[in-house]
Protein backbone atom coordinates (compact mmCIF):
# COMPACT_ATOMS: atom_id res chain seq x y z
CA UNK A 1 0.00 0.00 0.00
CA UNK A 2 1.43 3.30 -0.97
CA UNK A 3 1.90 6.29 1.91
CA UNK A 4 -0.96 8.04 -0.21
CA UNK A 5 -3.99 5.18 0.46
CA UNK A 6 -2.22 4.48 4.14
CA UNK A 7 -2.76 7.98 4.84
CA UNK A 8 -6.80 7.35 3.49
CA UNK A 9 -7.14 4.32 5.22
CA UNK A 10 -5.95 6.24 8.38
CA UNK A 11 -8.48 8.91 7.49
CA UNK A 12 -11.56 7.56 7.30
CA UNK A 13 -10.65 5.16 10.60
CA UNK A 14 -10.24 8.51 12.27
CA UNK A 15 -13.13 10.28 10.93
CA UNK A 16 -14.81 6.93 12.05
CA UNK A 17 -13.74 7.15 15.30
CA UNK A 18 -14.55 10.77 16.14
CA UNK A 19 -17.71 10.39 15.00
CA UNK A 20 -18.31 9.01 18.60
CA UNK A 21 -15.51 10.19 20.81
CA UNK A 22 -14.52 13.73 20.83
CA UNK A 23 -11.35 14.73 19.53
CA UNK A 24 -8.83 14.12 22.45
CA UNK A 25 -5.15 12.06 21.73
CA UNK A 26 -3.97 9.55 23.45
CA UNK A 27 -0.64 11.25 25.10
CA UNK A 28 -1.22 14.17 26.93
CA UNK A 29 -1.40 17.17 24.36
CA UNK A 30 -1.68 19.77 27.02
CA UNK A 31 2.19 18.54 27.72
CA UNK A 32 3.08 17.74 24.32
CA UNK A 33 6.02 20.77 23.22
CA UNK A 34 6.91 18.27 19.68
CA UNK A 35 5.35 19.67 15.95
CA UNK A 36 1.94 21.10 16.16
CA UNK A 37 -0.11 17.99 15.51
CA UNK A 38 -2.76 19.58 13.01
CA UNK A 39 -3.47 15.66 11.98
CA UNK A 40 -3.19 12.37 13.36
CA UNK A 41 -1.39 11.48 10.69
CA UNK A 42 1.65 13.43 11.80
CA UNK A 43 2.31 10.84 14.69
CA UNK A 44 0.48 7.80 13.97
CA UNK A 45 1.71 7.54 10.00
CA UNK A 46 3.74 5.64 8.19
CA UNK A 47 2.30 2.81 10.94
CA UNK A 48 -1.77 2.88 10.72
CA UNK A 49 -4.36 1.67 13.49
CA UNK A 50 -6.17 -0.77 10.37
CA UNK A 51 -5.70 -3.62 12.64
CA UNK A 52 -2.78 -6.01 14.06
CA UNK A 53 0.28 -5.66 13.36
CA UNK A 54 0.39 -1.93 12.06
CA UNK A 55 0.07 -0.05 15.05
CA UNK A 56 3.55 1.33 15.16
CA UNK A 57 3.00 5.00 14.44
CA UNK A 58 6.23 7.04 13.29
CA UNK A 59 8.93 3.73 14.40
CA UNK A 60 9.37 2.05 10.92
CA UNK A 61 7.85 0.95 7.54
CA UNK A 62 9.98 4.12 6.32
CA UNK A 63 9.97 4.40 2.06
CA UNK A 64 10.87 6.87 -0.34
CA UNK A 65 7.30 8.21 -0.06
CA UNK A 66 6.97 8.28 3.90
CA UNK A 67 7.57 11.21 5.86
CA UNK A 68 8.08 10.26 9.52
CA UNK A 69 11.61 11.03 10.35
CA UNK A 70 10.38 14.49 11.10
CA UNK A 71 8.17 13.68 13.49
CA UNK A 72 11.41 13.33 15.48
CA UNK A 73 14.11 14.63 13.86
CA UNK A 74 14.57 18.85 12.86
CA UNK A 75 17.02 19.31 11.00
CA UNK A 76 17.48 22.99 11.12
CA UNK A 77 17.24 24.94 14.17
CA UNK A 78 16.67 21.59 16.09
CA UNK A 79 15.58 22.37 19.61
CA UNK A 80 18.31 20.76 20.80
CA UNK A 81 22.12 19.22 19.92
CA UNK A 82 21.31 16.11 20.59
CA UNK A 83 21.12 14.02 17.30
CA UNK A 84 18.92 16.76 16.06
CA UNK A 85 15.89 14.88 18.82
CA UNK A 86 12.85 17.62 20.51
CA UNK A 87 13.75 16.53 23.68
CA UNK A 88 17.81 16.72 25.47
CA UNK A 89 17.62 12.93 26.05
CA UNK A 90 16.29 9.90 24.71
CA UNK A 91 13.31 9.92 27.67
CA UNK A 92 12.63 13.51 26.92
CA UNK A 93 12.29 12.92 23.02
CA UNK A 94 9.85 9.96 24.00
CA UNK A 95 7.54 11.88 26.24
CA UNK A 96 6.71 14.31 23.80
CA UNK A 97 4.22 11.75 22.72
CA UNK A 98 4.48 8.98 25.02
CA UNK A 99 3.73 11.37 28.16
CA UNK A 100 1.51 9.43 30.81
CA UNK A 101 3.38 11.47 33.86
CA UNK A 102 1.42 13.78 34.32
CA UNK A 103 -2.20 13.44 36.34
CA UNK A 104 -4.07 11.44 33.42
CA UNK A 105 -1.83 8.93 33.83
CA UNK A 106 -2.06 7.85 29.99
CA UNK A 107 1.32 6.11 29.52
CA UNK A 108 3.62 3.11 30.34
CA UNK A 109 5.14 5.55 32.89
CA UNK A 110 2.62 7.16 34.91
CA UNK A 111 -0.48 5.13 34.65
CA UNK A 112 -0.26 4.19 38.77
CA UNK A 113 0.43 7.82 39.97
CA UNK A 114 -2.36 8.73 37.76
CA UNK A 115 -4.59 6.82 39.67
CA UNK A 116 -3.52 7.89 43.21
CA UNK A 117 -1.39 5.04 43.57
CA UNK A 118 2.38 3.79 44.38
CA UNK A 119 4.59 2.69 42.29
CA UNK A 120 6.14 -0.38 44.37
CA UNK A 121 9.24 -1.80 41.67
CA UNK A 122 9.96 -0.19 38.50
CA UNK A 123 12.57 0.11 36.02
CA UNK A 124 13.63 3.64 36.30
CA UNK A 125 14.52 5.57 33.50
CA UNK A 126 17.75 8.14 33.54
CA UNK A 127 18.50 7.20 37.17
CA UNK A 128 20.50 4.28 37.77
CA UNK A 129 23.47 2.30 35.91
CA UNK A 130 23.04 -0.58 39.12
CA UNK A 131 21.45 -3.87 37.39
CA UNK A 132 20.27 -5.81 40.21
CA UNK A 133 21.34 -9.38 39.57
CA UNK A 134 23.49 -8.30 36.74
CA UNK A 135 26.40 -10.76 37.75
CA UNK A 136 26.72 -14.07 36.17
CA UNK A 137 29.92 -14.99 38.84
CA UNK A 138 28.19 -13.58 41.74
CA UNK A 139 24.37 -13.25 41.30
CA UNK A 140 24.79 -9.53 42.37
CA UNK A 141 24.97 -6.27 41.10
CA UNK A 142 26.92 -5.15 38.20
CA UNK A 143 26.91 -1.54 36.13
CA UNK A 144 25.76 -1.22 32.75
CA UNK A 145 26.89 1.38 30.44
CA UNK A 146 23.69 2.43 28.81
CA UNK A 147 22.09 4.85 26.73
CA UNK A 148 21.09 7.96 28.79
CA UNK A 149 23.36 10.65 30.20
CA UNK A 150 25.51 9.41 32.53
CA UNK A 151 25.44 5.91 31.70
CA UNK A 152 21.72 5.87 33.02
CA UNK A 153 19.34 2.73 31.59
CA UNK A 154 17.15 4.63 29.43
CA UNK A 155 14.11 3.57 26.91
CA UNK A 156 16.33 2.87 23.81
CA UNK A 157 18.18 0.14 26.22
CA UNK A 158 15.66 -1.95 25.28
CA UNK A 159 13.72 -0.13 22.52
CA UNK A 160 14.44 0.87 18.69
CA UNK A 161 12.99 4.15 17.93
CA UNK A 162 13.27 3.20 14.51
CA UNK A 163 11.67 -0.70 14.81
CA UNK A 164 14.97 -1.96 13.74
CA UNK A 165 16.60 -5.27 14.54
CA UNK A 166 13.48 -6.35 16.78
CA UNK A 167 12.30 -9.50 18.37
CA UNK A 168 9.49 -11.36 16.77
CA UNK A 169 5.90 -9.90 17.14
CA UNK A 170 3.80 -11.21 20.10
CA UNK A 171 0.41 -11.00 21.73
CA UNK A 172 0.34 -8.10 24.60
CA UNK A 173 -2.30 -7.49 27.06
CA UNK A 174 -2.14 -3.16 26.87
CA UNK A 175 -4.95 -1.01 25.83
CA UNK A 176 -2.90 1.95 24.38
CA UNK A 177 -5.55 4.76 24.65
CA UNK A 178 -8.44 5.59 27.03
CA UNK A 179 -9.60 8.34 24.60
CA UNK A 180 -10.86 5.42 21.74
CA UNK A 181 -11.85 3.21 24.27
CA UNK A 182 -11.01 -0.64 24.35
CA UNK A 183 -9.61 -1.76 20.99
CA UNK A 184 -7.96 -5.14 19.46
CA UNK A 185 -5.04 -5.94 21.41
CA UNK A 186 -2.26 -6.30 19.19
CA UNK A 187 0.38 -8.33 17.92
CA UNK A 188 3.99 -6.47 17.18
CA UNK A 189 7.25 -6.33 18.11
CA UNK A 190 6.93 -3.26 20.63
CA UNK A 191 10.07 -2.09 19.46
CA UNK A 192 12.15 -4.33 21.79
CA UNK A 193 15.63 -4.46 20.55
CA UNK A 194 16.75 -8.10 19.74
CA UNK A 195 20.41 -6.64 21.46
CA UNK A 196 18.68 -4.95 24.91
CA UNK A 197 21.47 -2.84 26.49
CA UNK A 198 23.85 -3.11 23.61
CA UNK A 199 24.09 -7.25 24.05
CA UNK A 200 26.67 -8.88 22.59
CA UNK A 201 24.29 -11.51 21.44
CA UNK A 202 20.85 -11.52 19.50
CA UNK A 203 17.70 -12.97 21.43
CA UNK A 204 15.11 -13.01 18.58
CA UNK A 205 12.46 -13.60 20.90
CA UNK A 206 10.76 -11.96 24.23
CA UNK A 207 11.39 -14.62 27.02
CA UNK A 208 13.50 -14.76 29.69
CA UNK A 209 16.86 -15.19 27.39
CA UNK A 210 15.72 -11.37 26.63
CA UNK A 211 15.66 -10.52 30.50
CA UNK A 212 18.92 -12.42 30.72
CA UNK A 213 20.67 -10.19 28.08
CA UNK A 214 20.91 -7.25 31.34
CA UNK A 215 20.25 -9.94 34.48
CA UNK A 216 22.56 -12.38 33.80
CA UNK A 217 23.19 -13.53 37.46
CA UNK A 218 19.29 -14.76 37.26
CA UNK A 219 20.18 -17.83 35.17
CA UNK A 220 19.50 -21.12 35.96
CA UNK A 221 22.94 -23.03 34.75
CA UNK A 222 25.47 -20.49 36.57
CA UNK A 223 28.22 -22.43 38.42
CA UNK A 224 28.89 -19.99 41.24
CA UNK A 225 25.11 -18.95 41.90
CA UNK A 226 22.02 -20.32 42.16
CA UNK A 227 18.29 -19.45 41.32
CA UNK A 228 14.91 -20.63 41.22
CA UNK A 229 14.87 -22.52 37.77
CA UNK A 230 14.32 -20.13 34.87
CA UNK A 231 13.23 -21.99 31.34
CA UNK A 232 15.79 -20.52 28.78
CA UNK A 233 17.82 -21.27 26.73
CA UNK A 234 20.72 -22.56 28.91
CA UNK A 235 17.88 -25.11 30.16
CA UNK A 236 16.35 -26.24 26.85
CA UNK A 237 17.24 -25.80 22.92
CA UNK A 238 13.36 -24.83 22.33
CA UNK A 239 12.22 -22.55 25.42
CA UNK A 240 8.57 -21.57 26.51
CA UNK A 241 8.77 -17.30 25.90
CA UNK A 242 6.48 -14.86 26.44
CA UNK A 243 4.27 -15.98 22.92
CA UNK A 244 4.56 -19.95 23.68
CA UNK A 245 3.19 -21.38 27.26
CA UNK A 246 1.74 -24.37 28.88
CA UNK A 247 -1.69 -22.39 30.09
CA UNK A 248 -3.87 -23.52 32.29
CA UNK A 249 -7.52 -23.41 30.83
CA UNK A 250 -10.66 -21.91 32.53
CA UNK A 251 -13.29 -23.31 34.56
CA UNK A 252 -13.19 -24.96 37.93
CA UNK A 253 -10.70 -27.23 38.83
CA UNK A 254 -9.12 -27.74 35.38
CA UNK A 255 -6.40 -30.10 34.89
CA UNK A 256 -5.07 -29.55 31.10
CA UNK A 257 -3.30 -26.62 29.20
CA UNK A 258 -3.41 -25.62 25.97
CA UNK A 259 0.14 -23.53 24.35
CA UNK A 260 -0.51 -20.05 23.89
CA UNK A 261 0.63 -16.65 24.75
CA UNK A 262 0.95 -15.54 28.23
CA UNK A 263 -0.41 -12.35 27.62
CA UNK A 264 -4.41 -11.56 27.85
CA UNK A 265 -4.59 -15.16 29.66
CA UNK A 266 -3.92 -15.73 33.19
CA UNK A 267 -3.91 -19.45 32.94
CA UNK A 268 0.02 -19.20 32.59
CA UNK A 269 0.76 -18.97 36.36
CA UNK A 270 -0.90 -21.67 37.42
CA UNK A 271 1.03 -25.11 37.23
CA UNK A 272 -0.94 -28.03 38.75
CA UNK A 273 1.24 -31.35 40.40
CA UNK A 274 1.63 -33.30 38.87
CA UNK A 275 2.37 -31.05 35.93
CA UNK A 276 0.64 -31.71 32.95
CA UNK A 277 2.25 -33.14 29.90
CA UNK A 278 3.11 -30.08 28.40
CA UNK A 279 4.23 -28.16 31.46
CA UNK A 280 6.12 -30.99 32.28
CA UNK A 281 10.19 -30.77 32.22
CA UNK A 282 9.60 -26.72 31.85
CA UNK A 283 10.96 -24.05 34.31
CA UNK A 284 8.64 -20.66 34.26
CA UNK A 285 10.04 -17.99 32.57
CA UNK A 286 11.19 -14.92 34.17
CA UNK A 287 7.46 -13.46 32.77
CA UNK A 288 5.87 -16.29 35.35
CA UNK A 289 6.89 -14.78 38.25
CA UNK A 290 7.73 -11.46 37.19
CA UNK A 291 4.97 -9.59 35.18
CA UNK A 292 1.96 -6.90 36.04
CA UNK A 293 0.26 -7.56 39.37
CA UNK A 294 -2.88 -9.74 39.05
CA UNK A 295 -5.03 -12.27 40.82
CA UNK A 296 -4.10 -15.64 39.60
CA UNK A 297 -6.15 -17.95 40.86
CA UNK A 298 -5.49 -20.91 43.11
CA UNK A 299 -4.71 -25.18 42.80
CA UNK A 300 -7.16 -27.42 44.42
CA UNK A 301 -7.09 -28.82 47.66
CA UNK A 302 -5.43 -31.74 46.28
CA UNK A 303 -3.07 -29.55 44.19
CA UNK A 304 -3.81 -31.60 40.93
CA UNK A 305 -6.10 -28.90 39.48
CA UNK A 306 -6.58 -25.33 39.35
CA UNK A 307 -9.28 -22.94 38.99
CA UNK A 308 -7.56 -19.69 36.90
CA UNK A 309 -9.15 -16.34 37.60
CA UNK A 310 -10.22 -15.13 34.33
CA UNK A 311 -8.11 -12.07 32.63
CA UNK A 312 -10.73 -9.01 32.10
CA UNK A 313 -9.68 -5.51 31.10
CA UNK A 314 -12.44 -3.15 30.69
CA UNK A 315 -10.79 0.00 30.55
CA UNK A 316 -7.38 1.46 29.97
CA UNK A 317 -4.41 2.47 32.61
CA UNK A 318 -6.03 0.62 35.67
CA UNK A 319 -9.36 3.51 35.43
CA UNK A 320 -11.28 0.44 36.61
CA UNK A 321 -9.79 -1.44 39.99
CA UNK A 322 -11.68 -4.33 39.40
CA UNK A 323 -10.01 -5.61 36.26
CA UNK A 324 -7.40 -8.37 36.71
CA UNK A 325 -4.70 -7.34 35.81
CA UNK A 326 -5.72 -3.58 37.18
CA UNK A 327 -2.58 -2.33 35.34
CA UNK A 328 -0.73 -3.40 32.11
CA UNK A 329 2.30 -1.70 32.57
CA UNK A 330 5.05 -4.41 33.19
CA UNK A 331 8.26 -4.03 32.90
CA UNK A 332 8.21 -0.18 33.20
CA UNK A 333 6.08 0.23 36.64
CA UNK A 334 4.03 -1.88 39.01
CA UNK A 335 2.49 -2.23 42.24
CA UNK A 336 3.77 -4.74 43.80
CA UNK A 337 7.53 -5.65 45.06
CA UNK A 338 10.08 -6.49 42.62
CA UNK A 339 7.50 -6.54 39.80
CA UNK A 340 6.33 -10.33 41.14
CA UNK A 341 2.79 -11.29 39.57
CA UNK A 342 1.08 -12.06 43.29
CA UNK A 343 3.15 -9.59 46.45
CA UNK A 344 2.73 -7.01 48.76
CA UNK A 345 4.37 -3.87 47.52
CA UNK A 346 6.91 -4.72 50.44
CA UNK A 347 7.31 -8.68 50.25
CA UNK A 348 5.96 -11.53 48.65
CA UNK A 349 4.74 -14.60 50.36
CA UNK A 350 4.05 -18.61 50.09
CA UNK A 351 1.15 -17.46 48.31
CA UNK A 352 3.10 -16.76 44.97
CA UNK A 353 5.02 -20.28 45.41
CA UNK A 354 2.11 -22.27 46.40
CA UNK A 355 0.63 -21.68 42.86
CA UNK A 356 2.53 -24.01 41.40
CA UNK A 357 3.73 -25.77 44.67
CA UNK A 358 0.81 -27.41 46.07
CA UNK A 359 1.48 -27.98 49.88
CA UNK A 360 1.13 -32.20 49.08
CA UNK A 361 3.88 -31.67 46.43
CA UNK A 362 6.58 -31.05 49.01
CA UNK A 363 8.46 -33.50 50.81
C1 LIG B 1 1.34 13.84 19.36
C2 LIG B 1 1.23 12.56 18.71
C3 LIG B 1 -0.17 12.00 18.47
C4 LIG B 1 -1.21 12.57 17.78
C5 LIG B 1 -1.24 13.92 17.09
C6 LIG B 1 -2.28 11.59 17.80
N1 LIG B 1 -1.91 10.48 18.49
FE1 LIG B 1 -3.02 8.79 18.77
N2 LIG B 1 -1.52 7.98 19.87
C7 LIG B 1 -0.29 8.58 20.10
C8 LIG B 1 0.51 7.71 20.94
C9 LIG B 1 1.92 8.03 21.42
C10 LIG B 1 -0.28 6.56 21.19
C11 LIG B 1 0.14 5.35 22.03
C12 LIG B 1 0.11 5.72 23.48
C13 LIG B 1 0.72 4.64 24.37
O1 LIG B 1 0.96 3.51 23.93
O2 LIG B 1 0.97 4.96 25.52
C14 LIG B 1 -1.55 6.75 20.50
C15 LIG B 1 -2.59 5.84 20.50
C16 LIG B 1 -3.75 5.99 19.77
C17 LIG B 1 -4.79 5.01 19.67
C18 LIG B 1 -4.78 3.62 20.28
C19 LIG B 1 -4.35 2.63 19.21
C20 LIG B 1 -4.15 1.21 19.70
O3 LIG B 1 -3.22 0.58 19.18
O4 LIG B 1 -4.89 0.73 20.56
C21 LIG B 1 -5.78 5.54 18.88
C22 LIG B 1 -7.06 4.86 18.44
C23 LIG B 1 -5.34 6.87 18.49
N3 LIG B 1 -4.12 7.13 19.06
C24 LIG B 1 -6.07 7.71 17.67
C25 LIG B 1 -5.67 8.97 17.31
C26 LIG B 1 -6.45 9.84 16.47
C27 LIG B 1 -7.78 9.46 15.84
C28 LIG B 1 -5.76 11.01 16.35
C29 LIG B 1 -6.17 12.30 15.63
C30 LIG B 1 -7.43 12.85 16.11
C31 LIG B 1 -4.52 10.85 17.11
N4 LIG B 1 -4.51 9.61 17.68
C32 LIG B 1 -3.52 11.81 17.19
C33 LIG B 1 0.14 9.80 19.62
C34 LIG B 1 -0.62 10.68 18.91
C1 LIG C 1 10.02 8.16 17.06
C2 LIG C 1 11.09 9.11 16.92
C3 LIG C 1 12.05 8.93 15.77
C4 LIG C 1 11.76 8.84 14.42
C5 LIG C 1 10.39 8.88 13.76
C6 LIG C 1 13.02 8.74 13.75
N1 LIG C 1 14.05 8.76 14.65
FE1 LIG C 1 16.04 8.71 14.25
N2 LIG C 1 16.47 8.74 16.24
C7 LIG C 1 15.53 8.78 17.24
C8 LIG C 1 16.20 8.63 18.53
C9 LIG C 1 15.52 8.61 19.89
C10 LIG C 1 17.59 8.55 18.24
C11 LIG C 1 18.74 8.34 19.23
C12 LIG C 1 18.69 6.84 19.41
C13 LIG C 1 19.87 6.14 19.84
O1 LIG C 1 20.95 6.73 19.83
O2 LIG C 1 19.69 4.93 20.12
C14 LIG C 1 17.72 8.63 16.80
C15 LIG C 1 18.93 8.57 16.13
C16 LIG C 1 19.06 8.69 14.75
C17 LIG C 1 20.31 8.75 14.07
C18 LIG C 1 21.69 8.76 14.73
C19 LIG C 1 22.12 7.34 14.93
C20 LIG C 1 23.47 7.26 15.60
O3 LIG C 1 24.09 6.20 15.46
O4 LIG C 1 23.90 8.21 16.24
C21 LIG C 1 20.03 8.84 12.73
C22 LIG C 1 21.02 8.94 11.59
C23 LIG C 1 18.59 8.81 12.60
N3 LIG C 1 18.03 8.73 13.84
C24 LIG C 1 17.91 8.87 11.40
C25 LIG C 1 16.53 8.77 11.26
C26 LIG C 1 15.85 8.69 9.97
C27 LIG C 1 16.54 8.71 8.62
C28 LIG C 1 14.51 8.61 10.24
C29 LIG C 1 13.37 8.42 9.24
C30 LIG C 1 13.55 7.35 8.27
C31 LIG C 1 14.37 8.64 11.68
N4 LIG C 1 15.61 8.72 12.26
C32 LIG C 1 13.15 8.62 12.36
C33 LIG C 1 14.18 8.92 17.09
C34 LIG C 1 13.49 8.86 15.90
C1 LIG D 1 6.09 11.73 17.21
C2 LIG D 1 5.44 11.03 18.28
C3 LIG D 1 6.19 9.87 18.90
C4 LIG D 1 7.44 9.90 19.49
C5 LIG D 1 8.39 11.09 19.66
C6 LIG D 1 7.67 8.57 20.00
N1 LIG D 1 6.61 7.76 19.71
FE1 LIG D 1 6.42 5.78 20.16
N2 LIG D 1 4.64 5.68 19.16
C7 LIG D 1 4.00 6.77 18.60
C8 LIG D 1 2.77 6.32 17.98
C9 LIG D 1 1.75 7.19 17.26
C10 LIG D 1 2.70 4.92 18.18
C11 LIG D 1 1.62 3.96 17.69
C12 LIG D 1 0.44 3.93 18.64
C13 LIG D 1 -0.67 3.02 18.12
O1 LIG D 1 -1.13 3.21 16.99
O2 LIG D 1 -1.06 2.11 18.86
C14 LIG D 1 3.90 4.56 18.92
C15 LIG D 1 4.19 3.27 19.35
C16 LIG D 1 5.24 2.94 20.17
C17 LIG D 1 5.50 1.62 20.69
C18 LIG D 1 4.70 0.35 20.39
C19 LIG D 1 5.23 -0.25 19.09
C20 LIG D 1 4.64 -1.60 18.72
O3 LIG D 1 5.31 -2.39 18.01
O4 LIG D 1 3.52 -1.90 19.11
C21 LIG D 1 6.62 1.71 21.48
C22 LIG D 1 7.30 0.59 22.22
C23 LIG D 1 7.05 3.09 21.43
N3 LIG D 1 6.21 3.81 20.64
C24 LIG D 1 8.18 3.56 22.11
C25 LIG D 1 8.73 4.83 21.91
C26 LIG D 1 10.01 5.25 22.42
C27 LIG D 1 10.93 4.38 23.25
C28 LIG D 1 10.20 6.55 22.02
C29 LIG D 1 11.43 7.43 22.25
C30 LIG D 1 12.66 6.91 21.65
C31 LIG D 1 9.03 6.95 21.25
N4 LIG D 1 8.17 5.87 21.20
C32 LIG D 1 8.83 8.20 20.68
C33 LIG D 1 4.44 8.07 18.60
C34 LIG D 1 5.68 8.51 19.05
C1 LIG E 1 18.57 -3.22 29.30
C2 LIG E 1 18.80 -3.98 30.52
C3 LIG E 1 17.63 -4.64 31.22
C4 LIG E 1 16.71 -5.52 30.68
C5 LIG E 1 16.62 -6.01 29.24
C6 LIG E 1 15.86 -5.93 31.76
N1 LIG E 1 16.24 -5.30 32.91
FE1 LIG E 1 15.41 -5.56 34.74
N2 LIG E 1 16.58 -4.07 35.50
C7 LIG E 1 17.55 -3.39 34.81
C8 LIG E 1 18.05 -2.31 35.63
C9 LIG E 1 19.14 -1.31 35.25
C10 LIG E 1 17.30 -2.34 36.83
C11 LIG E 1 17.36 -1.36 38.00
C12 LIG E 1 16.22 -0.36 37.79
C13 LIG E 1 16.07 0.68 38.86
O1 LIG E 1 16.79 0.64 39.86
O2 LIG E 1 15.19 1.55 38.66
C14 LIG E 1 16.41 -3.48 36.72
C15 LIG E 1 15.52 -3.88 37.73
C16 LIG E 1 14.77 -5.06 37.69
C17 LIG E 1 14.02 -5.59 38.81
C18 LIG E 1 13.92 -5.01 40.21
C19 LIG E 1 12.88 -3.92 40.21
C20 LIG E 1 12.60 -3.32 41.58
O3 LIG E 1 12.23 -2.10 41.61
O4 LIG E 1 12.70 -4.03 42.58
C21 LIG E 1 13.41 -6.75 38.35
C22 LIG E 1 12.52 -7.69 39.15
C23 LIG E 1 13.78 -6.89 36.96
N3 LIG E 1 14.59 -5.85 36.60
C24 LIG E 1 13.34 -7.93 36.15
C25 LIG E 1 13.47 -7.92 34.76
C26 LIG E 1 12.77 -8.82 33.87
C27 LIG E 1 11.83 -9.91 34.30
C28 LIG E 1 13.17 -8.49 32.59
C29 LIG E 1 12.65 -9.07 31.30
C30 LIG E 1 11.22 -8.86 31.05
C31 LIG E 1 14.13 -7.40 32.69
N4 LIG E 1 14.27 -7.07 34.01
C32 LIG E 1 14.81 -6.83 31.63
C33 LIG E 1 17.99 -3.70 33.53
C34 LIG E 1 17.32 -4.50 32.62
C1 LIG F 1 13.97 -2.69 30.76
C2 LIG F 1 13.44 -2.57 29.41
C3 LIG F 1 12.49 -1.44 29.06
C4 LIG F 1 12.67 -0.09 29.24
C5 LIG F 1 13.84 0.61 29.91
C6 LIG F 1 11.52 0.56 28.65
N1 LIG F 1 10.67 -0.37 28.13
FE1 LIG F 1 8.95 -0.02 27.12
N2 LIG F 1 8.58 -2.03 26.97
C7 LIG F 1 9.45 -3.02 27.42
C8 LIG F 1 8.82 -4.32 27.21
C9 LIG F 1 9.42 -5.67 27.57
C10 LIG F 1 7.57 -4.07 26.60
C11 LIG F 1 6.51 -5.10 26.20
C12 LIG F 1 5.66 -5.46 27.42
C13 LIG F 1 4.52 -6.38 27.12
O1 LIG F 1 3.78 -6.18 26.13
O2 LIG F 1 4.30 -7.33 27.91
C14 LIG F 1 7.46 -2.62 26.45
C15 LIG F 1 6.37 -1.97 25.88
C16 LIG F 1 6.31 -0.58 25.66
C17 LIG F 1 5.24 0.11 24.97
C18 LIG F 1 4.06 -0.57 24.29
C19 LIG F 1 3.04 -1.01 25.26
C20 LIG F 1 1.81 -1.51 24.52
O3 LIG F 1 0.82 -0.78 24.48
O4 LIG F 1 1.86 -2.61 23.94
C21 LIG F 1 5.54 1.44 24.97
C22 LIG F 1 4.70 2.55 24.37
C23 LIG F 1 6.79 1.59 25.67
N3 LIG F 1 7.23 0.35 26.08
C24 LIG F 1 7.42 2.80 25.86
C25 LIG F 1 8.56 2.98 26.63
C26 LIG F 1 9.12 4.26 26.94
C27 LIG F 1 8.58 5.59 26.45
C28 LIG F 1 10.21 4.04 27.74
C29 LIG F 1 11.10 5.05 28.41
C30 LIG F 1 10.41 6.15 29.11
C31 LIG F 1 10.33 2.59 27.90
N4 LIG F 1 9.30 1.99 27.23
C32 LIG F 1 11.33 1.94 28.62
C33 LIG F 1 10.68 -2.83 27.99
C34 LIG F 1 11.23 -1.61 28.36
C1 LIG G 1 9.61 -18.78 40.58
C2 LIG G 1 9.47 -17.37 40.48
C3 LIG G 1 10.59 -16.56 39.86
C4 LIG G 1 11.17 -16.75 38.63
C5 LIG G 1 10.89 -17.82 37.61
C6 LIG G 1 12.10 -15.65 38.45
N1 LIG G 1 12.10 -14.85 39.56
FE1 LIG G 1 13.17 -13.13 39.82
N2 LIG G 1 12.48 -12.98 41.74
C7 LIG G 1 11.54 -13.81 42.30
C8 LIG G 1 11.31 -13.40 43.67
C9 LIG G 1 10.36 -14.05 44.66
C10 LIG G 1 12.14 -12.26 43.90
C11 LIG G 1 12.30 -11.45 45.19
C12 LIG G 1 13.45 -11.99 45.99
C13 LIG G 1 13.66 -11.17 47.24
O1 LIG G 1 13.66 -9.95 47.15
O2 LIG G 1 13.83 -11.77 48.29
C14 LIG G 1 12.85 -12.03 42.65
C15 LIG G 1 13.78 -10.99 42.47
C16 LIG G 1 14.34 -10.67 41.24
C17 LIG G 1 15.14 -9.48 40.99
C18 LIG G 1 15.41 -8.35 41.98
C19 LIG G 1 16.75 -8.22 42.61
C20 LIG G 1 17.51 -9.47 42.80
O3 LIG G 1 18.26 -9.79 41.88
O4 LIG G 1 17.32 -10.15 43.81
C21 LIG G 1 15.53 -9.55 39.67
C22 LIG G 1 16.40 -8.55 38.93
C23 LIG G 1 14.96 -10.77 39.11
N3 LIG G 1 14.24 -11.42 40.09
C24 LIG G 1 15.11 -11.16 37.81
C25 LIG G 1 14.64 -12.37 37.29
C26 LIG G 1 14.90 -12.82 35.94
C27 LIG G 1 15.70 -12.07 34.91
C28 LIG G 1 14.28 -14.02 35.81
C29 LIG G 1 14.30 -14.96 34.61
C30 LIG G 1 15.62 -15.40 34.19
C31 LIG G 1 13.62 -14.32 37.06
N4 LIG G 1 13.86 -13.28 37.94
C32 LIG G 1 12.86 -15.46 37.32
C33 LIG G 1 10.90 -14.86 41.69
C34 LIG G 1 11.21 -15.37 40.45
C1 LIG H 1 4.99 -20.36 37.91
C2 LIG H 1 5.25 -21.57 38.67
C3 LIG H 1 6.19 -21.53 39.85
C4 LIG H 1 6.19 -20.63 40.90
C5 LIG H 1 5.31 -19.41 41.08
C6 LIG H 1 7.22 -21.07 41.81
N1 LIG H 1 7.81 -22.21 41.33
FE1 LIG H 1 9.31 -23.24 42.20
N2 LIG H 1 9.44 -24.47 40.60
C7 LIG H 1 8.59 -24.47 39.53
C8 LIG H 1 8.98 -25.51 38.59
C9 LIG H 1 8.27 -25.83 37.28
C10 LIG H 1 10.13 -26.12 39.12
C11 LIG H 1 10.93 -27.27 38.49
C12 LIG H 1 10.62 -28.59 39.16
C13 LIG H 1 9.14 -28.89 39.23
O1 LIG H 1 8.48 -29.07 38.20
O2 LIG H 1 8.63 -28.89 40.35
C14 LIG H 1 10.37 -25.46 40.41
C15 LIG H 1 11.40 -25.81 41.28
C16 LIG H 1 11.54 -25.32 42.56
C17 LIG H 1 12.50 -25.77 43.53
C18 LIG H 1 13.56 -26.85 43.28
C19 LIG H 1 14.80 -26.13 42.79
C20 LIG H 1 15.87 -26.99 42.20
O3 LIG H 1 16.94 -26.41 41.88
O4 LIG H 1 15.67 -28.20 42.02
C21 LIG H 1 12.31 -25.06 44.67
C22 LIG H 1 13.06 -25.19 45.97
C23 LIG H 1 11.24 -24.12 44.41
N3 LIG H 1 10.79 -24.31 43.14
C24 LIG H 1 10.76 -23.20 45.31
C25 LIG H 1 9.85 -22.20 45.03
C26 LIG H 1 9.48 -21.12 45.92
C27 LIG H 1 10.01 -20.96 47.35
C28 LIG H 1 8.58 -20.35 45.28
C29 LIG H 1 7.92 -19.06 45.77
C30 LIG H 1 8.83 -17.94 46.01
C31 LIG H 1 8.38 -20.93 43.95
N4 LIG H 1 9.17 -22.04 43.85
C32 LIG H 1 7.51 -20.43 43.00
C33 LIG H 1 7.52 -23.62 39.34
C34 LIG H 1 7.22 -22.51 40.13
Amino acid sequence: MGARSLRTVFFLIAVAILAFASPAYAFDETTSTAGDWATCGECHLPGAMAGTGTRWGPHGGYTATTHACEACHTLHDAPTDFNLLPGETIYATCMTCHDGTSTIGEGVYGAIAGRGLNVASRHGIETTTVIPGGSASTGGSSVGTFAGPGGKLTCSDCHSPHGNNCVAPFYGERQRSYRWGIMTLQTQNRLLKQRPGNATTATPTYGSDWCLTCHQGRASTLSATHNHPAESLATTTTPFTYNNVARLVTGANATTTTLGPLGANNGGYLMPFPRTPQQAGHAPICQQCHEDARNVGSLSATGNAGTVSPYLVTSADGRVASDNPRFQNFPHETTSYRMLVEATATAYYDDLCLNCHPVQQLP
